[in-house]
């Protein structure tokens, strides 16, 4: 059995976020209840050719366990060798195969969202991850791409053995915005019988569990609305358990805040410092009249300047 079936429905699991889903973040998420965390989208043609920088992307901490790894690209051959390399080298928990990105420079060669519309590559694409590593193997898709429906596609892939999909609910042409199509997502569920997250606009914890509730998946994904708030994860569940709801004080939000920056600083450096600073302008917005100092925290530099601008807000 692997780590996907042994999880505890509902899953709530940390989508990936290229530029976010960093190691410090997943940790934080984890810490806060994501039951899974998946990593940024790596390229499979640099961990074919040159994979040093693209294996230290990929690099997590014992404590972000379940980890999954996502892979994107158009090349089989690369995809095998990408799925040897993260198995043998990093072993995470699982790997995930990239088939929603709408980025122009990823559509343009044929990966992410293009390879979805693409089946008899992307069934080779799948079985080539399949066949290179011992690890579970997920996939990741919108609703549509171009002409071809989830469903077309899951039928298409049939026979795979694919532990986990999340499904972003929304078409190619919608990128990441507008509705979410309830009723596409439930229709998968009748074409895979693997683990089903259901992805897109849960902004908040009540959308969340709304997303759970109508899609009837197995957990949902949350990208955007973890920015800042990872504590939604936390509050996802107590809402399902119908616990009270507890916001989080603006003192606790400080200390997750100082937290994430040490670790990144820690990981990083200077690089994990600058990182830092769109985390810091997400964290505040959950502060009431905080937004005077997003403009500072824009620029620190270091984890001296942070705890001098937090200090310098009066908490109620
Ligand atoms: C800035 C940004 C980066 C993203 N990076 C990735 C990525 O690396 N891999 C991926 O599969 N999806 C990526 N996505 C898509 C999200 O995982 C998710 O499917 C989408 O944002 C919808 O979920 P949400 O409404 O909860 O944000 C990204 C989305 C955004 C906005």
């Amino acid at each position: 059995m692997s780590f996907w079936e042994k999880l505890e429905k509902p899953i709530f699991a940390l989508a990936p976020l290229s530029g976010v889903t960093d190691s410090p973040f997943r940790r934080i998420c984890r810490e806060f209840g994501a039951d899974v965390v998946y990593s940024e989208l790596a390229s499979t043609t640099a961990l074919a050719h040159n994979p040093r920088t693209t294996l230290e992307l990929l690099r997590f901490d014992e404590s972000e366990r379940p980890y999954v790894a996502q892979l994107f690209g158009y090349n089989p051959e690369y995809f095998a060798k990408a799925a040897r390399l993260v198995t043998e080298v990093l072993r995470p928990d699982g790997i995930d195969i990239n088939f929603g990105c709408p980025v122009p420079k990823v559509i343009r060669q044929g990966a992410g969202a293009s390879l979805m519309s693409n089946l008899p590559q992307a069934r080779e694409v799948i079985s080539a991850v399949i066949e290179n590593t011992h690890l579970p193997v997920s996939i990741k898709t919108r609703i549509k791409s171009k002409e071809i429906e989830i469903s077309a596609f899951l039928e298409y892939m049939a026979g795979l053995d694919i532990k986990a999909l999340m499904l972003h609910g929304r078409t190619l042409t919608q990128r990441f915005s507008g509705p979410i199509d309830i009723e596409k997502t439930r229709e998968a569920r009748r074409h895979f019988s693997g683990i089903l997250l259901a992805n897109g606009g849960a902004t908040n914890a009540a959308n969340g569990i709304e997303l759970l509730q109508q899609t009837g998946a197995d957990g949902v994904g949350v990208a955007r609305g973890a920015l800042g708030r990872p504590w939604i994860f936390r509050e996802m569940k107590a809402l399902l358990n119908g616990g009270p709801r507890q916001p989080i004080a603006p003192a606790d939000i400080f200390r997750v805040a100082l937290k994430h920056a040490k670790m990144a600083e820690e990981l990083k450096g200077r690089r994990g410092m600058l990182e830092m600073r769109k985390h810091l302008c997400w964290y505040i917005q959950s502060v009431p009249d905080a937004g005077k100092i997003r403009k500072q925290l824009a620029g620190v530099n270091n984890l001296g300047d942070i705890q001098e601008i937090l200090d310098s807000i009066e908490l109620p």
